[in-house]
């Protein structure tokens, strides 16, 4: 099949994926805000038996849930360019949030409830799995951006974001994978690994179709408004350094 040489992602997909992140994500944020006033009385935590009455588990749940509403929350408009030009400063800030949310919080209570995670031993690789490939991807995509490497951070906050959305796909599955009848484990651990393999599966897609992924100078905002830009750009040299001496076996006088 022959791809246009410049194919871009489609908008309306593009849009419709965006509809969908924000009404099941605040469905998300909307359903785990009680995990902060009704405590005991959430049915997850019931579920979880003995290791629900532990103190250690429930701090590192409640991090959990008030770390994934920030992350969540601060995706939202990072991904448009027309938002990123015109609020250069958001996009900082809520990256900034997304970035430390993740790395310091969400990450670390996730690997760490993992290790009791329903499911048995399917059900805790999945989650430390997820935690790892989203800790990884959200760490390159910030070193990215230090060393003013936009197509690297891009590439890399896509993967961070894919991970983030396993919390939506995996909820999608699961109730439908129970509304189709099957078994409640099988269907925990299907949803969980099945959400992972998706979501890669899209993000790698989502970066082989976008055109900025693939620049190597970047020209998001340091070209278009130099003002904008953080870290500030650094001088561009229209000459490249050539080295100083030639190699030996091309020296005229070696012949
Ligand atoms: C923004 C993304 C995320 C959000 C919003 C989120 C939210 C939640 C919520 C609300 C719960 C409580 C259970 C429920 O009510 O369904 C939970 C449980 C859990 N989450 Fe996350 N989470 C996110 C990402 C992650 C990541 C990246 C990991 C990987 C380490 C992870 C690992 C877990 C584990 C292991 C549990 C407990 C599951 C169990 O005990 O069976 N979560 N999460």
């Amino acid at each position: 099949m022959n791809f246009p040489l410049r194919l871009r992602f489609p908008r309306a997909l593009a849009s419709v994926g965006w509809v969908a992140y924000v009404l099941l994500g605040g469905l998300i944020v909307v359903n785990s805000l009680p995990y902060f006033t009704e405590g005991d009385r959430m049915p997850f935590i019931g579920e979880k038996g003995a290791i629900g009455e532990s103190g250690t588990w429930r701090a590192a749940l409640l991090v959990h849930v008030a770390s994934g509403i920030v992350c969540l929350a601060a995706a939202v408009g990072q991904f448009f360019r027309g938002l990123l030009r015109r609020f250069p400063w958001l996009h900082r800030w809520m990256g900034r949030a997304y970035v430390w949310s993740t790395l310091l919080f969400l990450c670390p209570s996730g690997a760490y409830l993992a290790l009791f995670a329903k499911g048995g031993l399917a059900g805790q690789t999945g989650f430390l799995l997820l935690g790892g490939l989203m800790f990884h991807s959200t760490l390159n995509g910030q070193r990215a951006i230090l060393r003013r490497d936009t197509p690297s951070h891009v590439r890399w906050m896509l993967r961070s974001f894919a991970m983030a959305a396993t919390a939506i796909t995996f909820r999608v599955l699961h109730l439908g994978f129970a509304l189709a009848g099957m078994v409640y484990e099988t269907n925990y651990i299907i949803a969980l690994w099945l959400s992972i393999v998706l979501n890669v599966a899209v993000a790698e897609s989502v970066i082989r179709l976008l055109p900025i992924t693939r620049k190597r100078q970047t020209t998001i905002d340091h070209e278009t408004d130099p003002s904008s830009s953080f870290p500030p750009p650094r001088p561009r040299h229209r000459w490249r350094r050539m080295p100083l001496r030639r190699p030996r076996l091309f020296r005229p006088e070696s012949f």
